[in-house]
């Protein structure tokens, strides 16, 4: 099965006694034991018992079977919310002493609850996010590396391939966040990583009305954190399953049109007479061009673009106040275009003498370009611009 057709049909769903086979919304928490004298359950796939649903549903299954296709894994688990599984995933590897590696321009919660985790003894390394940087503080006491595809907001590209050679060296479990490649141009787990992390909130689920994650991996790996979800009680639900699995069918084409507009609108701004710069690693003047080119597949590099306003801080504001068809709101990937100010959202909480460093100034804008028309955009930009 190829891509686009994992998409439409990897959920693997079909009831024979109807012919269904889209997979419906199984908006129940339990299931019959069918032997009643043992209390014995109907088994999963995956070898799980099928008995309730903060353990398995068979909605959300038929979208793990799906993500699992779609990211080269054995296994998938589905979350609630991205957070949902970056804290399983955390709290089911991590032990009270372990080391983990971080770049300090990683989303900005995900960082937050490692600090937190210090409670109980976990080491948080945060390190500038570059390859060379993340490279060097690997070491044989690192348990852990998380990594995103992209930076956000000021996207920078790191070298996924050469991370995993060294986390392989050192026998430190790689962890990518792919939720701004996705991998309709990216599967980390061919390139080395050993678990991959997404919130579907963003390009999956697609339309910006449904939240959620997956965790992909190794049926092994799949099976502990199976455990762990269960007692943590992040699973899915089973309504927010079928939306995913519904935003999913479209991610190819949703992602290729986005990414397009994205270069066009890229380039645009890269002319306006009231942007100092744009960030974007599809731009051949890029310093991630290159990278970017290497380890992404169909030279798409996503929706999301920043770019710096000229005159600071009043000048954004001005933008933000002005944008009509755009929409002033901090996520990304979905349909409808998003405008965010990193320095009181994405970025709120690195500290101010990093960010600047980091290049996330008080006139860096960061836009997700979604599916309308570039020319409707580009004129909603310019007129906001003061063009
Ligand atoms: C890269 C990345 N990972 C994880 C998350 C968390 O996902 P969620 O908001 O679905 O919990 C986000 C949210 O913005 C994100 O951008």
């Amino acid at each position: 099965m190829r891509f686009s057709t994992k998409t439409v049909h990897g959920h693997d769903y079909y009831d024979e006694r109807f012919g269904v086979f889209i997979p419906p919304i199984y908006m129940t928490t339990i299931f019959e034991q069918p032997d009643r004298a043992t209390g014995e359950t109907r088994i999963t796939d995956r070898g799980t018992e099928l008995k309730y649903s903060r353990e398995e549903n068979p909605t959300v299954r038929a979208f793990e079977k799906l993500m699992a296709k779609l990211e080269e894994a054995e296994d998938a688990l589905a979350f609630s919310s991205g957070m949902a599984s970056i804290s399983c995933l955390y709290i089911g590897i991590l032990e009270a002493d372990s080391k983990i590696i971080i770049p300090m321009e990683a989303y900005g919660t995900s960082i937050q609850l490692l600090l937190h985790l210090g409670k109980f003894g976990v080491k948080t390394v945060k390190v500038w996010p570059s390859t060379e940087s993340v490279v060097e503080a690997v070491d044989k006491s690192t348990r852990l590396i998380l990594v995103e595809t992209l930076s956000n907001p000021t996207l920078k590209v790191l070298d996924i391939r050469e991370i995993a050679k060294v986390a392989e060296e050192c026998g430190s479990i790689l962890v990518v966040d792919n939720t701004f490649a996705t991998p309709v141009i990216y599967n980390p787990l061919i390139d080395g990583a050993k678990i991959v992390v997404h919130s579907t909130t963003k390009y999956i689920g697609g339309h910006n009305d449904v939240l959620g994650g997956i965790i992909a991996s190794s049926k092994e790996t799949i099976l502990e954190l199976w455990d762990w979800r269960r007692k943590l009680g992040s699973i899915m639900t089973p309504m927010q399953a079928y939306l995913n699995l519904r935003g999913v069918k479209t991610l190819e084409v949703r992602f290729e049109k986005q990414s397009k507009t994205a270069l066009e609108i890229a380039e645009f701004l890269l002319e306006h007479p009231a942007v100092e710069e744009v960030l974007y690693p599809g731009l051949t003047c890029s310093p991630y061009h290159e990278v970017a080119s290497k380890i992404f597949k169909k030279n798409l590099y996503g929706s999301v673009i920043a770019f710096k306003v000229r005159g600071g801080r009043s000048r954004v504001i001005r933008v933000l106040r002005n944008i009509r068809l755009i929409k002033a709101s901090p996520s990304l990937g979905g349909t409808e275009s998003l405008l965010a100010y990193p320095v009181i959202s994405a970025a709120k909480t690195i500290p101010e003498e990093d960010r600047l460093k980091l290049g996330i100034t008080d006139n860096l804008l960061r836009l997700s370009v979604g599916l309308e028309n570039p020319e409707d955009l580009k004129e909603d930009l310019d007129q906001a611009l003061g063009g």
